[in-house]
């Protein structure tokens, strides 16, 4: 397959998975899970984030979008486990500047409740009671761990857009818009690997 053929199926992969569940609540927040995709991705975007990093930031949460769980399986106990899910999926065609960041925006999330104690205090009832599931707060050790990761500080600025997306009626721009950085990547790759 050529590398144009393959770019323009990935990209037609992408829009169909959120036309197929981007519709669905991102569970426990008033935004849906596109509404949610562009806010963080324009967030990025607005903070001058390379091309990668804004692809990262649209696609953070397509393993919501793939696994078969319900929206809301947080409240069943369930750890859709959506951040390697996501991960494993987009490591087919995309470089590892988009694909750890999203691998590890959980973790960043585990980090930051360990070391900055207002963080925790500002986290949605929805993403505390996913906290509990996906292990609580990092303990020390694994924090050094997470610190010694290459990709961790892409990680937490991933995870602070995470955070901000997710605002009733924001105007963004679209899905469309986006794709041209996702296109550019997969054009482009810097470290594939
Ligand atoms: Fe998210």
């Amino acid at each position: 397959m050529s590398p144009l053929v393959e770019t323009r199926e990935i990209l037609d992969e992408i829009r169909t998975l959120f036309a197929d569940k981007g519709n669905d609540m991102y569970a426990g927040e008033p935004v849906s899970q596109t509404e949610h995709a562009l806010q963080a991705a324009s967030a990025a975007e607005q903070e001058q984030a390379s091309p990668e990093l804004i692809t990262a930031a649209l696609l953070h949460d397509v393993g919501h979008l793939l696994h078969k769980h319900s929206a809301d399986c947080a409240i069943q106990g369930i750890d859709d486990l959506h951040e390697r899910i996501g991960a494993a999926w987009l490591k087919q065609h995309f470089p590892e500047a988009v694909t750890e960041p999203i691998r590890l925006h959980v973790d960043a999330k585990r980090y930051r409740c360990a070391t900055d104690e207002e963080y925790l205090s500002r986290l949605s009832p929805a993403s505390v009671l996913s906290l509990e599931l996906q292990g609580g707060p990092f303990d020390a050790r694994e924090q050094k761990q997470f610190e010694n990761n290459p990709w961790y500080e892409e990680a937490l600025r991933l995870r602070t857009w995470d955070e901000a997306a997710k605002i009733p009626g924001l105007a963004t721009p679209d899905l469309e818009y986006f794709l041209t950085f996702v296109q550019r990547v997969l054009e482009h790759p810097v470290d594939l690997n």
